[in-house]
């Protein structure tokens, strides 16, 4: 359920909610300008570079919820709890299924890049539950932001129909994300810091952007590699050649 409920306002100056907006702009921009994200704006996205996508952001989804869930009651965490509305590891799972069968599991795939980004949501949810935010905020709401775009781009390319696995893109719990970031903003700006603590978390969003963008830089080069090897062998021996790179 959204509620609008939320603690009066940290008073020691800008708001976390604009100052970390403005912390990630250039970060963002570069995001943006990963190959993988290109294709997607120009509207070119494959079912592989998709299959290989939705694997990565299975780790990552499974690494964050499980840090979010196991902190859930922790002060810098609560006011952005938001289950119902926000996660996304059913609908990665469901969507897996869609495209790789029951025995999906098996066919996860992931490079280097997102080991290391899990690796730091596990250790941040161990040892500084405070940075969680940064992260839960570098990847909600850019889905509830740019990913409301890539989900209509992704069914158009992919010729889906309806829902099917797409589920990632969609919030049924949300109705307005308009709003919904407005709620978000507001929670994130009740979290009460010290100024180190505000500093940290600011430095974790850029963190959280440098932890994307090789993730879609290593999914690229897999795929390069993926074509090179089905283009020679057949497509099995192109999965054994990503098993034994990545
Ligand atoms: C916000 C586009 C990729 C994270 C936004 C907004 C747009 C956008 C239009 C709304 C800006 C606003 O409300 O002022 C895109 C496009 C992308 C992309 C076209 C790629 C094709 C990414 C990626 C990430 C990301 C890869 C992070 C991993 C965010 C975040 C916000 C956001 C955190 C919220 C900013 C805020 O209001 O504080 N994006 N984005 N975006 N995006 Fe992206």
């Amino acid at each position: 359920m959204e509620s609008t409920k939320s603690k009066p306002r940290d008073s020691t100056g800008s708001d976390l909610s604009e100052q970390i907006k403005a912390v990630t702009k250039d970060s963002h921009v570069r995001a943006e300008n990963t190959q993988l994200m290109l294709s997607y704006q120009k509207g070119q996205i494959t079912p592989t570079q998709y299959k290989l996508l939705l694997c990565s952001l299975y780790e990552i989804y499974q690494a964050l919820e499980e840090e979010l869930d196991r902190n859930a009651a922790h002060p810098a965490v609560q006011p952005i709890y938001f289950p119902q509305e926000l996660a996304r590891l059913e609908s990665l799972e469901l969507d897996l299924e869609h495209f790789f069968g029951p025995h999906w599991r098996k066919r996860v795939t992931v490079p280097a890049a997102t080991h290391r980004y899990t690796q730091r949501l596990r250790e941040i949810g161990k040892n500084s539950p405070d940075l969680l935010v940064a992260h839960a905020y570098t990847r909600y709401l850019g889905d509830l932001s740019g990913g409301q775009v890539l989900g209509k781009i992704t069914q158009k390319s992919l010729g889906l129909s309806g829902n099917k696995g797409i589920l990632f893109f969609s919030f049924p719990g949300v109705s307005s994300p308009n709003r919904f970031k407005q709620l978000y903003r507001s929670r994130m700006n009740s979290i009460e810091l010290t100024e180190q603590q505000r500093q940290e978390v600011l430095d974790e969003a850029t963190r959280a952007f440098e932890f994307n963008i090789p993730v879609f830089d290593d999914l690229q080069k897999m795929l390069s590699i993926t074509e090179e090897a089905s283009s020679e062998k057949g497509n099995d021996a192109a999965s054994k050649t990503l098993s034994k790179t990545f």
